[in-house]
């Protein structure tokens, strides 16, 4: 695999922003405004500049791209954060590689494997996204994406809703497939004793707020914030209130 693509901006201890689908390391241009923190942002394999390798897409080699990345730039560790989608790479790199996390951001993510109907529903939208092309996936999941007050944002929605149509059909099949056959991350999260800060949007209607109770209650150290008016992108609609959380966060890590 080729090296991912990536913005590396900013000075101090690195934290590595991982993106949900179907978006890519662009969706974080607000974080990046975090002061003190070395932002490393991947596009990961199939989204952004990143190529969609040929064999193994998987949430493992998501993971193994990233740790690769951090090896070119010769960090050792680093705080990462994930974004849904994200979140379930950031509990496969705890999996694969404790000793490199400092700490992890969990943000409208969730620990659980797929269910059934969620597995079904993956493999419908996948036939959809092959046939329509990516205007499918703004279909299917736009509206779910936002509380419903940050819908009259006209600047918002039209950044969300490009960033998703920028998704090659087959990245984003790709990624489905890899989501749908990620593995349960309970056990991970509770043996671990890494510190953890725990973001959902009070009106996440894709991992809602239950969830983030959820992976709190079984983390040894975790800390637990909900973000009002804000939907599964939290870190879009109330980038301030999100920042907040993370810049105080990272700073009590030093
Ligand atoms: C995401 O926002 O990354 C996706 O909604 C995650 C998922 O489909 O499980």
């Amino acid at each position: 695999m080729k090296l991912l693509a990536y913005s590396d901006t900013g000075n101090g201890d690195a934290l590595v922003w991982l993106h949900p689908f179907p978006f890519s390391g662009a969706i974080y241009h607000r974080q990046r405004e975090i002061e003190g923190v070395r932002h490393i942002v991947p596009d990961l394999r199939g989204f952004g500049g990143s190529e969609l390798a040929a064999a193994d897409h998987s949430i493992g080699a998501h993971a193994t791209d990233v740790v690769q990345l951090l090896d070119h730039l010769g960090v050792e560790n680093a705080v990462f954060g994930g974004v849904s989608m994200g979140g379930y790479v950031v509990m496969e790199i705890l999996r694969q590689t404790r000793a490199r996390v400092r700490g992890i951001v969990l943000a409208d993510t969730r620990e659980t494997a797929d269910t059934d109907e969620a597995r079904n529903s993956r493999v419908k939208l996948i036939e959809r996204v092959e046939q329509e092309g990516s205007a499918a996936l703004v279909d299917a999941m736009f509206p779910k994406m936002l509380a419903p007050d940050s819908y009259a944002d006209a600047a918002l929605t039209a950044a969300v809703r490009s960033l998703m149509l920028e998704t090659p059909p087959s990245s984003a099949a790709a990624a489905l497939r890899a989501m749908a056959a990620r593995p349960d991350s309970t056990e991970t999260l509770r043996d671990s004793d890494v510190p953890a800060l725990i973001l959902v949007g009070a009106e996440d209607a894709i991992t809602p707020r239950t969830d983030a109770e959820r992976m709190q209650r079984m983390m040894r150290r975790a800390q637990l914030h909900v973000i009002e008016d804000a939907g599964h992108l939290a870190m879009l609609e109330r980038p301030e209130a999100f920042n907040e959380h993370v810049r105080k966060f990272v700073r009590d890590l030093q």
